[in-house]
């Protein structure tokens, strides 16, 4: 059965345990809702690792927007039953005020690539996911932390920002996991009604076409989609889009 651990203090005190200190560690920070992406994070983990530590913390100050945050699906029996068949270690599920004991005061910032793609369109949101996975790298302090590459953008600054400060946890993505028609495996997309789910499928097609960006962004409005951007940055393409009340994001090689 996986250990739930509610706060900082005692995760600390399994972290000096032997059968913590003395083992490879891998992680896995997710905000719940676990789904076939996040398994496949977990999976990685265990194969790479003695022993598999994931995180739940839907952390408030990354949602830009505070009906997403509001309407952030959680369900934590169903996420520790997941758990418990993956057969995960330790599940740590800090609580709000022992993760801000500085009350968001201090934060990480990053001053680039932060400001790109999904930074243009949500201020403030990499700093607010930086300063989150600092503070848990630095509970955990795992060997390995794994991230997935539908939020290819955010894998990225994480990544830097291990290298800037010298943080000892390599940092490893993990191929986007799909539904057959192509949509990338999200915790939000529950919440697309069945006609906003089937026109999602439009979304991966035309990414992973080989039309133009502006190509593929007007055929995304002609089909109902408001369209934050379509990219392309260091050999892959990148998109943002929303359907109804759900934004979703995705990226391909190309
Ligand atoms: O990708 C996520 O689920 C979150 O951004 C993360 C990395 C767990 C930080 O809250």
């Amino acid at each position: 059965m996986v250990k739930p651990i509610k706060s900082v203090d005692e995760f600390l005190l399994i972290r000096e345990s032997s059968n913590y200190a003395d083992v490879s560690v891998g992680f896995v920070p997710t905000m719940g809702a676990l789904h076939e992406g996040h398994l496949s994070l977990i999976r990685k983990s265990k194969e790479d690792n003695d022993i598999t530590v994931v995180s739940i913390f839907v952390n408030p100050t990354q949602f830009n927007d505070k009906s997403d945050f509001e309407n952030y699906p959680t369900n934590i029996d169903d996420d520790i039953a997941k758990l418990n068949e993956e057969k995960v270690d330790f599940l740590f599920l800090p609580n709000h005020e022992d993760i801000y004991i500085d009350n968001y005061n201090y934060t990480v910032s990053e001053n680039d690539f932060s400001n790109e793609l999904c930074g243009e369109y949500r201020k403030g949101h990499f700093d607010a996911v930086l300063t989150i996975v600092m503070k848990l790298l630095n509970i955990v302090k795992a060997n390995v932390a794994y991230f997935g590459e539908k939020d290819f953008q955010q894998y990225l600054l994480i990544k830097g920002m291990a290298e800037a400060f010298f943080i000892d946890t390599e940092i490893v993505s993990v191929k986007t996991e799909r539904e057959k028609d192509g949509l990338a495996l999200s915790s939000r997309n529950i919440r697309l009604s069945g006609a906003e789910r089937e026109k999602a499928t439009i979304f991966p097609k035309l990414l992973s076409s080989n039309k133009s960006c502006s190509q593929i962004e007007s055929e995304l409005i002609e089909n109902g989609f408001k369209v934050d951007y379509i990219k392309e940055f260091d050999g892959r393409r990148f998109g943002a889009v929303h359907v109804g009340s759900v934004r979703l994001i995705d990226n391909v090689k190309i």
